[in-house]
């Protein structure tokens, strides 16, 4: 058996989205230095895992988000117009857009996002609980051009992306999903944008790098699901998760790094290791608010309010198309 033979022997039929996932693995590890997307971690696994992180001591960001939401819900209602449709790109827990609809008056809520059985979900949980909101699921990604539903055409638009899902995001990659948007909801809509801030590294270090681990574990599900969904044979225990924060770029970065020079194969192709060698998993970017203000400007948005915590940790911001 030769060893195309043998790879194929192993290597489970793919669908459309583990055709795209292949990709963007072959593509990923092909390159100097190795890297995955982040949007792979998200399995069902690794939402439960991501979950577990919202709730860790260490991890701030959702929770400091969440309080930002409630103790400044009256001036976000003042600077949202009344009867407006609510956009959210991605939709994940409906925690904080549950916040946003208990606090303001919206008439409509479009949830956007890429996985259909999931969105139909929570849209049935919304409708239930929020009898006079007319809910209109969007199946798209919505890094991409998208439709809004007919039904919201004359209502005014407000667009919401929290959880700092923008830091996922390289800057440049950042204005263009802003000017997406912009372009997607129109002249005179506002945005509602929540952005992890600068802070102190020991704080970002220890918030990527938790005591229990699971960071790490949420880290090494991309290798999980390789070896499931692509016949991968990574070897877990050879891979260590490492989250450093880069200064100049202001950015945390995980790394997962190999303890050993290696070979791993993944649907017919090798992938060659040297000891210490990473895979750069996810960027997380940190803003300052001078910093996102200025980001939004240069993609036709102009910063009208901005809400933090006591603590300055994390930020809520509201956007106006315009300059
Ligand atoms: C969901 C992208 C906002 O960057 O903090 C959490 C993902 N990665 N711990 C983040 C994440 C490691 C999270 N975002």
């Amino acid at each position: 058996m030769n060893v195309h033979v043998t790879a194929l022997a192993n290597t489970p039929l793919l669908d459309d989205s583990n055709a795209a996932f292949a990709e963007d693995v072959a593509s990923g590890l092909s390159q100097h230095p190795k890297q995955l997307p982040p949007k792979y971690f998200y399995d069902e696994a690794g939402s439960k895992l991501f979950e577990q992180i919202t709730l860790l001591p260490e991890y701030y960001p959702t929770r400091t988000e969440l309080r930002i939401l409630r103790d400044r819900g009256a001036d976000i209602a003042a600077a949202i117009p009344e009867g407006a449709a609510l956009v959210e790109f991605g939709a994940g827990a409906t925690t904080k857009v549950r916040l946003m609809l208990h606090q303001c008056s919206f008439d409509a809520y479009v949830p956007v996002d890429i996985s259909g059985d999931f969105l139909n979900a929570q849209a049935e949980g919304l409708r239930n609980d929020f009898p006079d909101l007319a809910v209109y699921p969007v199946i798209a990604d919505f890094t991409k051009p998208f439709a809004l539903p007919p039904e919201v055409k004359d209502m005014p638009k407000v667009g919401f992306f929290p959880g700092s899902t923008i830091g996922n995001f390289d800057p440049h990659e950042a204005c263009a999903f802003l000017k997406s948007a912009r372009d997607i909801l129109g002249n005179g809509a506002t945005m509602i944008i929540g952005v992890d801030l600068e802070k102190d590294e020991r704080v970002l270090h220890d918030a990527y790098n938790d005591a229990a681990g699971v960071t790490a574990q949420f880290n090494s599900n991309v290798l999980v699901r390789i070896n499931r969904d692509l016949g991968g044979n990574f070897d877990l225990p050879n891979f260590v998760h490492r989250a450093i924060y880069n200064r100049e770029r202001h950015r945390i970065e995980m790394h997962l790094i190999a303890k050993k020079a290696q070979t791993v194969r993944v649907l017919g192709n090798s992938y060659a290791f040297r000891a210490g060698e990473s895979i750069h998993t996810e960027s997380s970017y940190k803003y300052s608010l001078d910093r996102l203000a200025a980001l939004a400007r240069g993609a036709g948005w102009k910063r009208q309010s901005s809400w933090t915590d006591p603590d300055r940790m994390f930020s809520v911001h509201a956007l106006v198309v315009g300059a």
